[in-house]
């Protein structure tokens, strides 16, 4: 138990490991074994075959940064409430965040945290679902904190370290993560799903301004991001227009 976490579960059971091949994938074995409590949290200081969306590898150097997953039981409508969860998680880490830095941060459809256009934070969440509804989740969430290079060929990191010159101490900014994803996370259980899409929208990247995209089959296009559907889908106004993306059907350039 961690006494010094001001939420109400999220944290409160604080799992540390020495090394981990990936946080989410020992939650995976745990949730295999048993049922840890709602909102435990995998942590480690070195992650060393961590996992990003599409398949993607997570890197980043050991003790420097935040790499962890929390457990929760949404226990939310599936398909129709799955990508609030998405939205609630990336509003919790880009608030966090945003009160470190004098930048506007930003959340990238679906679920990346942009500090202009560098990424400083990437989140895998994987849902388990039963009866049509989600019945457990793994919430997995890295963020470059104190690192101050990153190798090339990752597209275009940053971290709080890069942008404030100053060293934040890791579990405190666990703490800070851990109550301000709890209060988004208790307004999803709540019902508040107006609130979490308006705020979403708020803080979207890109939204309203001309970007280039480029789709699986490598066409190039221009639009302007109008909004995310409830279902998650993308859509985008262009000149052919107002065209609708899954994830993983394009990217943007
Ligand atoms: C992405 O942007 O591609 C998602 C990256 C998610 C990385 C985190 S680090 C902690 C957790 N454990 C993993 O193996 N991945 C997630």
């Amino acid at each position: 138990m961690d006494t010094r976490l001001n939420t109400l579960f999220v944290g409160k059971v604080l799992l540390q490991y020495d090394r981990l091949d990936s946080t989410n994938s020992q939650a995976e074995r745990l949730l295999r074994e048993g049922k840890p409590a709602e909102g435990t949290i995998i942590f480690t200081h070195d992650q060393f075959s961590g996992r990003g969306q599409m398949g993607n590898e997570w890197y980043n150097d050991t003790f420097k940064n935040l790499t962890f997953s929390i457990i929760l039981y949404p226990k939310i409508q599936f398909p129709k409430h799955q990508f609030l969860l998405n939205q609630i998680i990336s509003l919790g880490v880009r608030e966090t965040l945003s009160e470190h830095l004098n930048k506007p941060v930003k959340i990238k459809w679906p679920n990346d945290i942009m500090v202009e256009d560098r990424k400083i934070s990437g989140i895998l969440i994987q849902n388990s679902i039963s009866k049509q509804s989600i019945s457990h989740s793994i919430v997995g969430i890295g963020i470059n904190v104190n690192q101050d290079k990153f190798p090339e060929g990752i597209g275009k990191p940053t971290s709080l370290f890069i942008e404030k010159k100053t060293t934040e101490d890791l579990m405190s900014l666990l703490n800070k993560l851990c109550l301000r994803i709890e209060q988004w996370y208790l307004k999803l259980k709540a019902g508040n799903f107006s609130e979490i899409n308006a705020e979403y929208h708020l803080h979207l990247y890109g939204k309203d301004e001309i970007k280039s995209f480029k789709t699986t089959d490598g066409a190039v296009f221009k639009g302007s991001i109008h909004n995310v559907l409830d279902n998650g889908l993308l859509t985008i106004n262009t000149s052919d227009g107002m065209r609708k993306f899954m994830f993983k059907e394009i990217a943007f350039i």
